[in-house]
């Protein structure tokens, strides 16, 4: 009986199989839940049959009007009461956005940027936003670098010339007033509560504080907010009040974006990054300025593929790879086997190196997109990949080396009850960013200007992504990961998916995607899955734990050295069907969180 529902599965057969699943499940059986709703959602729709099935190992969050999936369970709470309150996904996305800031305060912020993609039902139109940090007016090529060309350790990440000037402030406001419903006071004051009352510390917030505190207490007025008196650390179910955030926050609420980047604050801010010797003046903060962009297009098996462009190279190599990867049967090797392992590590290398050479802001250097996500080079690149055996990344040029790259970041998708849906990635690039904090504001800022190329082209690799194209200018954006991901199906909504996790948020997101659409796995399983990453340098296969030792000798055989490694990502996820919205929230990040009603 297992073996003819799995042919059936395969088939797709939804409907056959779930009157096969009725003569096994009882009908008061509930899924379990990979992060369980404090809530359950109440059913009044029978269930979808595929998600509740007996085959899966893990399922999904079920609602019927919209969903809310993110990184932090108080946060994924505030945009649901959003949701209910008649508020669209723009309006949660704000909320939630400013939320983070107060409850992970470890990528959640203010004082950073980000990426949303935001889905409007009524016109079928999707929107890409770029609130990205920018380099300071006072930046230069060789800024990190010391009189014999060396780059000089520790500026680029924990100096105040690591700041770049923030955006996640102008980015939320500007979703908020072009795409939004609700006033800025409605969606700010849950945040400004949470801080100025206190959130209950998680063992998760514990445990990075813990894990930060040498860092972060390098900085006196960080040490005085993260930690209590004498250095002390907060312990799980401590209270943390952050009374200079929720200060910062309510300037914003009254006074909206000019509250944060004209008057006291923005003041303080370059005061602050000034102090710490770095150069961002008042005058970049005043400057700052959003862009809307057209987002990168693609197509995999029939579904359609929106992401996000330049200064992203999510969207350009997402769309690269799952090109690459049409041309193989993957349903057939099997999901994770070592033909379907090698298969999408011989893809990755490729895309990763053509990421290494070509991509920067575009609008500062020609990004090649159309020939990088067309079909007829992805044909080309993978005329050269051997099934049997891997090609050696020193093979296939450039000749960048790619260093450490932070998976500090974080993602949350939202679909609201018309079909609007939001997919939002955001940073402060490091866990903590620079680890310093503007006095007197609470706002934590970033140290993204490491993710430029400090020295470009340099062999033994210096600069978090890539070559010439990703050179330090002034005003110019760092190249980033960050993939917000909408998928549609026939035309309608189908997929909002994105994740934190540096070089790994594109090979997780596809990963997630061909789970999906090769493996019909429900998204709570897709999202559970083990997942493999290449960059094409180093040549590894970075694996998660979860593969057999067979596979991994297979894949030995056919030369690929694999390393296992930390977990890689966290994806934030929701399926829109007929029979409504199926959350997952990564099981890999213990306070992640989807709620929906
Ligand atoms: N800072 C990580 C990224 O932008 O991808």
């Amino acid at each position: 009986m297992h073996s003819l529902i799995r042919k059936i599965n395969k088939k797709h057969n939804s409907a056959f199989t779930f009157l096969l699943m009725l003569c096994f499940i009882p009908p008061n059986v509930l899924a379990t839940t990979v992060s369980a709703p404090i809530n359950p959602p109440v059913t009044s729709q029978p269930l979808q049959p595929a998600i509740y099935s007996k085959m899966s190992i893990h399922h999904p969050v079920w609602a019927e009007h919209g969903m809310v999936a993110t990184q932090e369970a108080l946060a994924t709470q505030i945009g649901l009461d959003i949701l209910k309150q008649g508020g669209n996904a723009v309006d949660a996305a704000v909320a939630v956005g400013y939320a983070l800031a107060v409850t992970l305060p470890r990528a959640g912020n203010l004082g950073g940027g980000g990426f949303m993609l935001v889905y409007l039902a009524n016109s079928k139109k999707v929107i890409a936003i770029d609130y990205r940090e920018k380099a300071p007016s006072g930046a230069s090529r060789d800024m990190y670098l010391d009189q014999a060309g060396e780059v000089i350790p520790n500026l680029s990440t924990y100096h105040g010339l690591a700041v770049g000037t923030p955006g996640t402030v102008m980015g939320l406001e500007h979703a908020r007033k072009h795409y939004g419903t609700l006033t800025r006071e409605q969606l700010m004051a849950p945040s400004i509560k949470l801080a100025k009352e206190g959130i209950i510390v998680t063992a998760d917030l514990a445990n990075s504080l813990t894990a930060m505190q040498k860092r972060l207490s390098q900085w006196p007025e960080t040490q005085r907010i993260f930690y209590k008196k004498e250095g002390i650390n907060y312990q799980a179910g401590d209270l943390f009040i952050q009374t200079d955030l929720a200060n910062t926050l309510t300037t914003i609420s009254q006074q909206g974006e000019k509250g944060f980047y004209q008057g006291e604050i923005a003041q303080a801010i370059a005061n602050s990054v000034q102090e710490a010797k770095g150069n961002m003046s008042i005058k970049d903060l005043q400057q700052y300025n959003v862009v809307e962009r057209e987002a990168i297009k693609g197509s995999y098996r029939g579904v359609q593929i929106y992401s996000m462009p330049p200064p992203s190279s999510g969207g350009v190599h997402i769309v690269q790879i799952l090109n690459m990867l049409e041309n193989y049967d993957l349903t057939s090797m099997g999901h994770n086997s070592a033909q379907h392992i090698h298969t999408l590590a011989e893809t990755m290398r490729r895309a990763y190196a053509d990421r290494s050479l070509h991509l920067g802001d575009s609008d500062f250097v020609k990004v090649p997109v159309n020939t990088l996500t067309s079909k007829k080079y992805a044909k080309q690149l993978v005329a050269g990949i051997n099934p049997d055996h891997a090609t050696s990344s020193k093979d296939i040029q450039p000749d960048a080396n790619l260093p450490y790259e932070s998976d500090q970041t974080t993602h949350f998708s939202i679909i609201d009850q018309w079909g609007n849906a939001v997919s939002n990635t955001y940073t402060l690039n490091y866990s903590y960013g620079s680890g310093m904090v503007a006095k007197g504001t609470g706002v934590l800022l970033n140290n993204e200007m490491d993710d430029f190329s400090a020295k470009p082209g340099h062999p033994n690799g210096y600069g978090l992504i890539g070559g010439e194209a990703n050179a330090i200018a002034p005003n110019k954006r760092p190249l980033s990961s960050m993939s917000p991901t909408i998928v549609l199906k026939d035309e309608q909504l189908f997929m909002v998916t994105g994740t934190p996790g540096g070089s790994r948020i594109i090979s997780s997101t596809l990963q997630l995607i061909s789970n999906v659409i090769d493996f019909n796995m429900n998204i709570a399983d897709a999202t559970a899955a083990t997942r493999i990453h290449h960059q094409w340098l180093p040549d590894t296969i970075r694996i998660e734990s979860g593969l057999s030792l067979d596979t991994i000798r297979l894949l030995e055989a056919k030369g690929h050295e694999l390393q296992l490694k930390q977990t890689m990502g966290s994806t934030q996820s929701i399926i829109k069907q007929k029979s409504g919205f199926y959350g997952a929230s990564d099981p890999r990040t213990p306070s992640s969180l989807s709620l929906g009603y």
